[in-house]
């Protein structure tokens, strides 16, 4: 049995992260929200499975990630934790629940760990959040940081689009990493910046980076599953690589059921009792 096989099959911790990155081992990373699709993406060979605050996007229909609730993502990702066995499950901190100041943001990541089963919270922002995440990792609790886009700010940021082109932006986030690691994050998201200045954050931290429309240079990508899976039609930004196409196929089932149903055809006498 090669030494690969026997670490599929172990438990992803933070300190497992560390040596991939060291080893260059290239880092799986996928959002989940309910039971079912975590089962799936655990069974896939992931490392890690976020229950993103895009949960607000992707089931819950907003157009931002703001109006998601601390209690909404306990819910969710106690749904995801009941469904893994070998991944490492990280849960978003949600836009509220940890700005205040370090003891609300610690009080609501006891609140997530306890009650979801997750075993680390993610984070967005920099150097001025460093003191709220050295309060969280104080007690115990593992914590992935977010730079680059950080959705939470999109009333802030005024778009969508890439972040950090300029010298000094890019010098900005360089220096919040390094601080974010300080503070003890054990990972880092880099979101939507080039892919020049992310090979650039991964090289200077000893901590992965795990990035998202930020190139090939992070010590490992992350996506929005429903995105990957192609069921989200109207979706398609540069980075998204689409690696099925499901609103198609699951389109053409429910299309072939409602049909069924409607002349007969289902069920059948050998699905009947
Ligand atoms: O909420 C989310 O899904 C995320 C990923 C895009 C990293 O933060």
């Amino acid at each position: 049995m090669s030494t690969n096989t026997v670490d599929n099959q172990r438990k992803v911790t933070t300190r497992r992260l560390t040596e991939m990155k060291k080893n260059g081992e290239k880092i799986a990373m996928l959002t989940a929200y309910d039971y079912t699709m975590a089962r799936i993406v655990d069974q896939s060979g992931i490392d890690v499975v976020l229950v993103g605050d895009s949960a607000a996007n992707v089931v819950a229909g907003y157009s931002t990630t703001l109006p998601i609730t601390l209690d909404q993502m306990i819910f969710l990702a106690s749904c995801v934790a009941r469904g893994l066995e070998r991944a490492l499950l990280v849960v978003d901190m949600p836009f509220g629940s940890y700005q205040g100041n370090p003891i609300v943001a610690l009080e609501s990541a006891i609140r997530i760990l306890k009650e979801s089963g997750a075993t680390a919270v993610k984070i967005e922002g920099g150097t001025e959040i460093a003191p709220t995440i050295e309060r969280i990792v104080s007690a115990g609790i593992p914590v992935m940081g977010h730079l680059g886009l950080t959705p939470q700010s999109i009333n802030q940021l005024g778009s969508y689009g890439v972040q950090a082109k300029e010298d000094a932006a890019a010098e900005k986030l360089i220096n919040d990493a390094l601080a974010l690691q300080k503070a003890g994050c054990f990972a880092v998201v880099l979101e939507k910046i080039p892919a020049a200045l992310a090979t650039k954050v991964s090289q200077a931290l000893d901590v992965p980076t795990i990035g998202i429309g930020a190139g090939a240079g992070c010590d490992g990508q992350v996506l929005v599953v429903q995105d990957m899976l192609g069921m989200n039609k109207g979706f398609s930004p540069k980075f998204l690589r689409r690696y099925a196409d499901l609103n198609d196929i699951i389109t053409g089932a429910l299309q072939a059921y409602v049909g069924d149903v409607k002349n007969g055809d289902f069920p059948s006498a050998a699905e009947a009792y």
